[in-house]
């Protein structure tokens, strides 16, 4: 059985205002009658699964287990963290705690935050995963790129094995020109963010390369306090992790890696401008969300949680409007708008 491991701890700052610290993107309802983090739980092949393991921050666990329940799903699988650390962490202490009881199940890690249009190529390919991570490999799910992302990992690709490849190189968020040096080089896919291996071979791997993440993690669990519903992790302890990603982490460093392509549809809604691109246009190319009237009008995003928003003569913007702020930007440049939100922090 494979055991699924939702990492839900994220910020998800480029869709502010939408998105807020007391409630980021993995929680929101962006389309369709699910949440993110349920449409994640619900593309599992349940009769392969146990029931899933969520990790997310302590302040979301009300949020994760109504969300769960809603799904008919239990809600004693939840890993609080007292504090963001990163994925490389995050996916140690979902680790550690699958294998305290024993066991050494095949880890499936998933991104509460992706949309992925074809479950039934996503399901296929976790099965051919599944063989890989039975053979101590570290796997991940290769996307063809269509452009020089620079947000992404890249992953060249090497010797063919069986229905994937070795992967020859993996480079998390290179720089433009070297993104573009990739794109058109063919060999490299975009890292989807989702991974499987044996939880021991992913311990292992930490061991080797990050022993100071996989100690940190080893103290706060070490005093784990099992309450009713959720899994907690000792705050003084954890704090004195590091900071990184599994990408930095283990994959640049890995050499058990192997890739296994992925053509389902997927993508990642970092930004509203990724959600435009993956929505239902009207015949003039916007996207209209709630309370919305256009006029003259092409090629926008627009959203209004609440009230009315009406634009004239816009082209290529995004509009989002929520109860208590309102953001207006270009759409090519709205990834910026993560500077808003730190400048928010800075100033309280
Ligand atoms: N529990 C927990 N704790 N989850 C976290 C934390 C944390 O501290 N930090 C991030 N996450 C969750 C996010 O909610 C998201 O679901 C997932 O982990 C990935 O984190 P991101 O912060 O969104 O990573 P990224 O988008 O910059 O990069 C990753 O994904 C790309 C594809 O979307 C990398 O794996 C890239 O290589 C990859 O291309
Ligand atoms: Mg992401």
């Amino acid at each position: 059985m494979i055991l699924p491991v939702i990492m839900a701890g994220g910020s998800g700052s480029r869709l502010w205002p939408l998105s807020r610290a007391f409630f980021p993107k993995q929680f929101l309802r962006l389309q369709g009658e699910h949440t993110m983090l349920q449409e994640t739980l619900l593309r599992l092949d349940m009769q392969k699964s146990l029931a899933p393991l969520v990790i997310c921050n302590e302040d979301h666990r009300f949020i994760v287990a109504e969300q769960l329940r809603q799904q008919d799903m239990l809600s004693n699988n939840i890993i609080l963290e007292p504090t963001g650390r990163n994925t490389a962490p995050a996916i140690a202490l979902a680790a550690l705690t699958a294998m305290a009881a024993g066991d050494d199940p095949v880890l499936l890690v998933l991104a509460a935050d992706h949309l992925i249009k074809d479950t039934a190529a996503f399901q296929k390919a976790i099965d051919k995963a599944a063989e890989f991570a039975e053979q101590d490999k570290l796997v991940t799910f290769g996307i063809v790129p269509t452009g020089p992302e620079t947000g992404y990992g890249y992953i060249e690709r090497g010797d063919e094995v069986g229905t994937g490849y070795a992967v020859a190189r993996f480079k998390e968020k290179p720089d433009l020109n070297t993104a573009q040096s990739y794109v058109d080089s063919g060999r490299f896919y975009w890292n989807s963010g989702m991974f499987m291996f044996k939880a021991s071979r992913y311990i292992d791997e930490l061991r080797k390369f990050r022993p100071d993440i996989l100690s940190a993690c080893e103290a706060a669990l070490g005093q784990i306090d099992v309450d009713l519903d959720f899994v907690r992790v000792e705050k003084t302890a954890f704090e004195k992790c590091p900071d990184d990603s599994i990408d930095y982490a283990v994959m640049e460093k890995t050499s058990h890696a192997v890739v296994v392509p992925l053509d389902a549809g997927w993508s990642d809604v970092g930004s509203w401008s990724t959600l435009w691109e993956v929505s239902d246009k009207d015949s003039k190319g916007n996207v209209c969300e709630g309370d919305v009237m256009l006029h003259d009008s092409s090629n926008n995003y627009v959203f209004a949680e609440e009230g009315l928003v009406a634009t004239v003569g816009i082209e290529n913007m995004v509009v989002v409007k929520t109860k208590d702020a309102v953001l207006v930007a270009k759409k090519d440049q709205v990834q910026e708008v993560k500077a808003i939100v730190e400048q928010l922090k800075r100033e309280g």
